[in-house]
């Protein structure tokens, strides 16, 4: 039995899973209509509401899998990367249960959470595979070769592809987070009304860029302002969200077949987009590449999969102790590719 804690950001969630794949609670409270009126997560309130949340989520998760404290075997928490105040609430909370308890801990790279969250959705689901990170802070392409051993082959220059949804809506005056918005305005406009760049294309290129797309957006939204030209928001959103998805399938699928791997596995937040995960879907069954991504409530952010990433780790014999620390600006574990 894994109990999970996450509090990167803007969600509190406990959860516990059982053998490192079954989810018998996954208890998510998320402070979204809280920081909406701010147009984004603003940090010190997010510490504060996860000091209130913490302890009732981890003990609703407790009771949602109809079990004690003292059934708990390891418990997994998402230390890093993230906001440090948020980070520190579910550090505490972990590192004081586990001493309380007497327990093994683990710290967890919450984006390594990101791509466990597969496994709970899909039981038969191994490595080795590539798996695209999509979300509000990160952008990669890495090669999971098995539960411990992974390769960042490229990642984001600049913008993340949901900071730059979330960006973008912002100026289209939507809510926080702009990633769901865009993605339901998109589907009222035509996508090929206006060609935005895309960045970084040469084959085997696998590092993306997004603020030259979010300069274009901006320019173009401005622009219109100018000349009071009535603009279609619909067009512009679908427009925007082609862009970023045809690059993040182009790469996916070249570093695939360059790599050999005839699995693409999503994962993040973006993830949770009906564009991307269609398209991406259509471009890997026609070149016999089997495609994974989680269940909606499992692509953003939860405890489910930090518990399943933490399990494995535990399997490897990598533990943490009690001085395990918030690590806000933590890098991806993984080995960096050598330029051959
Ligand atoms: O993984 P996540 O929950 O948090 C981070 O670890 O960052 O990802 C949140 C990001 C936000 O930028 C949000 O706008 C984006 O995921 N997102 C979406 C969709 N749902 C969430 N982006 C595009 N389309 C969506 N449907
Ligand atoms: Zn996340």
């Amino acid at each position: 039995m894994t109990l999970g804690i996450e509090s990167s950001c803007d969600e509190t969630s406990a959860a516990v899973i059982e053998d490192g794949r079954n989810v018998l609670s996954n208890v998510i409270s998320t402070q979204i209509p809280i920081h909406q009126k701010f147009g984004g997560v603003v940090p010190e309130i997010a510490s504060r509401k996860h000091v209130v949340n913490i302890l009732p989520v981890i003990d609703q998760a407790i009771r949602d899998a109809k079990i004690e404290l003292e059934n708990l075997n390891q418990i997994a928490v998402a230390n890093g990367p993230g906001l440090v105040g948020a980070l520190l609430v579910g550090v505490s909370a972990a590192k004081s249960l586990a001493f309380a308890l007497n327990i093994p801990l683990i710290g967890v790279n919450h984006l390594e959470g990101h791509i466990f969250a597969n496994f709970l959705s899909h039981q038969n689901l191994e490595p080795p595979f590539l798996s695209l990170v999509v979300s509000g802070g990160h952008t990669a392409l890495i090669h999971v070769k098995n539960y411990n051993d992974f390769e960042l082959l490229g990642q984001t220059r600049d913008d993340a592809a949901g900071e730059a949804f979330d960006k973008i809506a912002r100026v289209m005056n939507l809510p926080y987070p702009g990633g769901p918005e865009i993605d339901r305005l998109a589907r009222e406009g035509n996508e090929f009304a206006i060609d935005f760049p895309h960045a970084l294309e040469s084959e085997g290129n696998f590092e993306f860029s997004f603020s030259g797309l979010k300069s274009a957006v901006i320019n173009y939204l401005h622009n219109a302002e100018q000349k009071e030209i009535e603009l279609n928001r619909a067009d512009v959103a679908a427009s925007f969200q082609r862009a970023v998805v045809e690059v993040l399938i182009e790469k996916s699928i070249d570093a695939a077949q360059k790599l050999n791997l005839d699995k693409i596995v999503l994962a993040g937040g973006v993830a949770a987009n009906s564009s991307l995960e269609s398209k991406l879907r259509n471009a890997c069954e026609s070149r016999e590449i089997q495609f994974f991504y989680p269940s909606k409530i499992l692509c953003t952010d939860n405890a489910a999969m930090i518990a399943c990433r933490g399990f494995y780790k535990s399997r490897a014999g990598e533990f943490s102790t009690l001085d395990l620390d918030a690590e806000p600006a933590m890098q991806f574990k993984f080995h960096t590719r050598r330029s051959d």
